[in-house]
């Protein structure tokens, strides 16, 4: 993949996070996410790669656009699947609160796991515990490591879990443990990311969240050395035949990064819609959108954030219609 199309995908996420911000606090999910589709979709042609939607907005009868096996970008450069979420967290934006971005992911051809739009149970970490937790363990014993291996007390750790009913019993082995909990309305990717920063206070994420998350959070940790390992929850017969048609014959077998994420190269791109403990969400000054987000490359390894002034009276399609 050529180091350039980082650069590229960061305009894609841009787009899409300025589009999506002007529907902040509207309690309007379906017109915050499809502004940043469109956005998205629109920018991608401009893309110099032949990509190939794996994880989209849905499937091709079910979306209009992004939807999986979807054609993306100007049909020169590398062969790539492409994992996206226009607008990870359309709660968030509806209500104004923390941490929803537009993400991107991409790998090579044929080297991201196709996840089926359903629950995974999920364990991620930052570089410092990789190789150390284990998702099948019960909780006190990753907690313990993930402990030891940034030299804190388990009192002193983080752990970012989903606020959901189906958290509970979890919660309650967290608070036993002895360790903090910052619970989270949406935004399971922002908080897998976030493990690998010293900075955000986040040291671990328990709990189920979406598939197609777990599987762009595995492409942003493996450019930064983390780790996530999850596990498939099929609810019912029919996720059951999808897990299978995908090659996972045994869904409690627990999916290891190679298994998310193959190949030695990947690059992830996100940008800031509300703020977060990473990245500030979209600002508006006069006329002038300001962004911030952050691209990565496995390969080199080199994390950049980036901050972009975006003159709205050049891009008027990003304000709403
Ligand atoms: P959306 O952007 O699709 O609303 O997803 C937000 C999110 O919180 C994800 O971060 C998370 O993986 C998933 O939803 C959790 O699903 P649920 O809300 O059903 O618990």
């Amino acid at each position: 993949m050529e180091r350039s199309l980082s650069m590229e995908l960061v305009r894609v996420t841009e787009a899409a996070a300025l589009a999506s911000a002007r529907w902040m606090g509207r309690g309007n999910k379906e017109g915050a996410d499809q502004a940043a589709t469109e956005a998205m979709r629109d920018v991608f042609d401009t893309v110099p790669m032949k990509g190939t939607v794996v994880i989209g907005e849905g499937e091709m009868d079910e979306a209009p656009m992004l939807y999986i096996g979807e054609r993306l970008g100007n049909g020169y450069g590398p062969r790539v699947d492409v994992a996206v979420d226009p607008l990870e967290g359309t709660n968030i934006v509806a209500s104004g609160e923390w941490n929803a971005l537009a993400v991107i992911a991409i790998a090579d051809k044929g080297n991201l796991l196709h996840a089926p739009d359903m629950y995974m149970e999920k364990i991620a970490v930052g570089p410092e515990s990789v190789g150390k937790v284990d998702l099948d363990a019960p909780i006190i014993d990753n907690l313990r490591a993930v402990a030891k291996a940034k030299n804190k007390d388990i009192e002193d750790l983080v752990v970012a879990i989903l606020k959901r009913e189906r958290h509970a019993a979890k919660i309650q082995k967290i608070r036993e443990a002895g360790a903090r909990i910052k619970l989270m309305g949406d935004g399971d990717v922002a908080a897998a990311i976030n493990t690998a920063f010293d900075d955000t206070g986040v040291d671990i994420l328990l709990g189920s969240g979406g598939a197609p998350e777990g599987v762009l959070a595995a492409v942003g940790l493996k450019c930064l050395g983390g780790e996530i390992q999850g596990k498939l929850l099929p609810s019912n017969e029919e996720e059951l035949a999808r897990c299978k048609k995908m090659g996972i014959d045994d869904v409690n077998r627990v999916l290891m990064m190679d298994d998310l994420v193959s190949g030695d190269d990947c690059i992830f791109a996100a940008t800031g819609v509300t703020d977060g403990e990473l990245l500030q969400g979209v600002r508006y000054h006069g006329h002038t959108g300001h962004t911030q987000s952050m691209v990565m490359r496995a390969k080199s390894g080199t994390v950049r954030f980036i901050d972009g002034k975006h003159s709205l009276q050049k891009k008027p399609d990003l304000v709403i219609r």
